[in-house]
C-alpha cells in the first residue's frame, strides 16, 4: 500500500511533517530516501520543530546519529555514510526506546529496521515541488497515514 502527496512549496513539506509529529509514538520509526537535496533534512528539521524540539536540527552524517529532547526524544540518524552496514550502533536501543526514530538513507541498514515502520521517499518534481511516497509497513502506520492523507 502506498499513499502518494504532491507538495507545491517548503511550507507544505513543513506542514505536512508537522502534521506527522503531532501523531507520532514513542518506537514509531520513519525512514527516508531520497536524492540529494530532496528534502530528508528539511523535513525531519520540521518534524523536530513538531515534536517541540528547540535545539537545531543539522544533518548527522559524519556523527551517523543525534539525539534530541522534545515531547518525545527523537533519533536522527543519517547512515549514508556508515560504510560497514553489519556494525551495530545499538539498533535495539535506538528503535525500542522512548524515541522517535527518523532514519535518513535507510535502505543501507535495512535488515537492522524494525519491520513495522513508515517509509517515505522523496522525489524532487522542480524547485519546491516535491512528491512525496508514504508506505506504511504495519497497521499503526496504514491508520497513519490515512489520517495524515485526510
Ligand atoms: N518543498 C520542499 N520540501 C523540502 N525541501 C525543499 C522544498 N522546496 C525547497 N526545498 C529545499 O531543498 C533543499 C533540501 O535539502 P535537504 O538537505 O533537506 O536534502 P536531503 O534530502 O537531506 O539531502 P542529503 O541527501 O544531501 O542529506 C533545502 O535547501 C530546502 O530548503
Ligand atoms: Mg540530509
Amino acid at each position: 500500500m502506498k499513499f502518494e502527496k504532491h507538495i507545491q512549496s517548503l511550507e507544505e513539506t513543513e506542514q505536512l511533517a508537522v502534521n506527522l509529529a503531532e501523531r507520532l509514538e514513542s518506537q514509531d520509526t520513519i525512514t527516508l530516501e531520497g536524492d540529494l537535496g530532496a528534502g530528508k533534512t528539511t523535513f525531519t528539521q520540521a518534524l523536530a520543530k513538531g515534536l517541540g524540539i528547540k535545539r537545531t536540527v543539522n544533518s548527522p552524517t559524519f556523527t551517523i546519529m543525534k539525539q534530541y529532547e522534545g515531547r518525545l526524544p527523537l533519533n536522527h540518524l543519517d547512515v549514508y555514510r556508515l560504510m560497514d552496514s553489519d556494525e551495530d550502533l545499538g539498533w535495539e536501543e535506538i528503535f525500542y526506546g522512548d524515541a522517535v526514530t527518523v532514519v535518513e538513507w535507510a535502505h543501507l541498514i535495512e535488515e537492522d529496521l524494525p519491520k513495522e515502520r513508515l517509509a517515505i521517499t522523496i522525489k524532487r518534481t522542480g524547485e519546491q515541488e516535491r512528491l512525496f511516497i508514504l508506505e506504511p509497513m504495519g497497521a499503526r502506520y496504514v491508520e497513519l497515514c490515512e489520517e495524515l492523507m485526510k
